[in-house]
This record gives structure tokens, sequence and C-alpha cells, in this order.
């Protein structure tokens, strides 16, 4: 199989299984540099003051929300009325009836506020070179071709996904509700073909839910795609850390190249549900509060560290690696927050006829929670 034609094909559940681990799953864009800014530690405490109390006047000033996902820099996040999760700041975006939505984020988040604002309302995006490398590897012409060789399929797509992609969806997903929506769509249709895109990890978790309910993982299609990001965690990172700290728990992003991996040793008991699991960014600071163990492996995006060890400071968070650090989403600093607010830039709009198709499935996945 030449692998630079699988990555990003549909396959059949099965065979997208057995090739996760051969195939490249490398970024298919190119990956930006960290902006300087993007470590705190580069700001002055002067500047970073500066731009605090400029963030909060002009909020107030024009009415506007700041929503931050989890993996912006500590200081965009303490600059946000909001920090979450991919599901939780689209929901929260959604009910908000602020002037100015800004978002610290990447681009498809920035897409699902503009397909859902209401009509006063105006959605900014601090950077537009905030994109994702997942998002990168969905192709709607390719969605189209599936849909027709398979009459009634179903398509799922996860959030990472931009408005074309999911105007050819049925349902959309976060890593919030994966579980639900996969489950609520094999219960709604129990014989129609369904595709789960664009991440083979994230499939390989629908496709163990499939065989949960007792059911043929014949009906499923996976698309090869991967956050180059997450893929580079690997099984030996956690395996290393748990051997380091005996007694850790370990919660990982499904997105992660470990995920296939860690899920079949819980499956086959040799590690306890319990002491790991598979959870969104916002999922981690719920089960790192809530897990009895002191010192917990996290298997994502090092930054998310900040919120979880802010919601459970007494507890030691351990990165899998180091090196996962998500070059899009630093593209978003306190700099360009404060520019974004001050100039109301970039404003990001959705083609109209896109926008009115993916507003279904996006509406199903706010809903199934
Ligand atoms: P969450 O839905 O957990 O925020 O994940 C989105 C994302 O891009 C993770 O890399
Ligand atoms: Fe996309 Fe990966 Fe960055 Fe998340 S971490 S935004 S999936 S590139």
């Amino acid at each position: 199989m030449d692998k630079h034609t699988v990555r990003g094909a549909i396959l059949p559940a099965k065979e997208a299984i057995e090739a996760i681990h051969r195939v490249d799953l490398a970024s298919p864009i190119e990956i930006p540099d960290f902006p300087s800014d993007a470590d705190p530690a580069n700001i002055s405490a002067d500047e970073r003051a500066f731009l605090h109390a400029e963030i909060k006047r002009l909020k107030k000033e024009k009415n506007a929300l700041v929503l931050a996902h989890n993996y912006m820099p500590r200081d965009v996040q303490d600059a946000a009325d909001v920090v979450g999760d991919s599901l939780y700041l689209a929901q929260v975006g959604r009910a908000s009836d602020a002037n100015i939505l800004v978002e610290a984020a990447v681009l498809f988040m920035n897409q699902i506020l503009s397909i859902m604002k209401k009509p006063h309302q105006k959605v900014l995006a601090p950077h537009l070179g905030a994109l994702c490398s997942l998002a990168a590897h969905a192709d709607a012409g390719k969605i189209r071709a599936w849909k027709a060789a398979h009459p009634g399929g179903k398509v799922i797509s996860y959030v990472n996904t931009y408005i074309d992609v999911k105007a050819e969806s049925d349902y959309c997903c976060a890593s919030a509700n994966a579980a639900k929506v996969v489950q609520h769509v094999i219960k709604t249709y129990p014989s129609a073909p369904l595709l789960f895109l664009p991440d083979v990890y994230l499939g390989f978790y629908a496709a163990k839910l499939l065989e949960e309910m007792g059911e043929s993982l014949d009906r499923l299609y996976l698309m090869m795609g991967a956050c180059h990001v997450h893929d580079g965690i690997r099984p030996y990172h956690i395996e290393e850390k748990l051997l380091e700290y005996p007694g850790a728990a370990a919660v990982i992003h499904p997105e992660c190249g470990c995920t296939s991996a860690c899920m079949t040793k819980v499956r086959e008991g040799k590690v306890a549900a319990d002491m790991m699991q598979f959870r969104s960014t916002q999922g981690m600071v719920k089960f790192v509060k809530e897990s009895p163990a002191q010192v917990i492996i996290m298997a994502t995006e090092v930054d998310n560290a900040y919120p979880v060890s802010k919601a459970a400071p007494g507890k030691t968070i351990i990165p899998a690696s180091r090196e996962a650090r998500c070059a899009f989403m630093k593209q978003n600093t306190l700099k360009n927050l404060y520019e974004a607010l001050r100039d109301e830039k970039y404003v990001i709009t959705v083609d109209p006829k896109l926008a009115k198709r993916a507003r279904k499935p996006i509406e199903r996945m706010l809903d199934i929670v």
C-alpha cells in the first residue's frame, strides 16, 4: 500500500485499523513557526499588564466575549471570559448575546461560531493562520464520492473539519461527545453504511463502540487522517511515563497516536479502566479533579496542563510528551488578541449556502450531550 495514496483516503474500517501504524499521517499542510510571544516568558510584565488592562477595557466598551481554547498560551487563557474544549466553546458562543465574539482557537472553531451567530453579532479570530493539520486531511469531494457509492450512508464528521466538509455531513461530534453521537447514529440507522472522519484514531474508538454494541464492523468506513501533534504521542511515551511514575493514572485525548494501543490494553484488562481514560481536553480537567491518583500522565497538547492544574492544584500533571505543542493554536497571542478587539479583525464569515447545510450537523453535535 502506497502511504501517500492512503493518507486522507476512505477505507473500510477493518482495513483502516490494520493500516493505522503503516501510514504516514503527517500534516498535509505546512506547519507555521511558533511566534516568540506564544511563550509568555517573552512578554515583559509591563507589556502584559498593559495588554490585560486594554483587553478588559475593550471587552466592556464593545460588549465583547473572549473565548479561548484550552491549548492557548497561559496569558491568553487569563484574558478570556471562557476557557474550554471545542464543544464547550461552541455551546457558550451559541448562547451568548454579546455583540462581538472573539475566539482564540483555530479556524474551524471560529467557523462554527460564525454559522451559529445571531444577526447582530460579529465573530473575530486573532490570527488567520490558526489552521489544523487534522482538518486539512478531510476532502469534501472524497465524501461526495463515498456517498454516491453508498446510497443511504450516514456521515459523521469530527469537529476538526471545515465548513465544506460539515456541509456534506449528517452529524458532527467533538471528542467530548463522540461516543454519544456515534452510539446515537448506530442505533438510529441500524443498517446504513457509516463514514467517520477525518481522525483514524477516533475512528478506531467508533469501531470499538460498534463492536461493543454487538455489531459487525462491515458497515463502518474511516478516513486515514490524524493531527500531527497527537499522532506524535506514541504508546512508548505512555509506557515510559508509567514506569517512571508508578501508581500514576493516564488520561489520553482520543486523537493520540497511542489511542488504539492504549484502548486495547484497557479492553484486555492489562490496565484498570479507571487508571487510563480517554477524554476531551475539558474532560481531562474533570478526570484529574476526580481521580484518586496524585500523579496524572496527560496525553495531549502541553498547554492543557494549565487549566487542568488550575482546577486540581494538589495534583501533579506530567505531559506524556513535551513535544506536543500545536503551532496552529499558538498563532494566537495576547498581543494579537488585543489587536483583534481594538481593530475588530479578523472577521470570520462563511458562505451562506454552505452554512445552511452545515448548521444541521453542528446543531446535532451541540444537542447530543
Ligand atoms: P477538544 O474538542 O478536546 O477541544 O479538541 C479539539 C482539538 O483540536 C484537539 O486537538
Ligand atoms: Fe488541529 Fe492538532 Fe492543533 Fe488540535 S492540536 S488544532 S487537532 S493540529
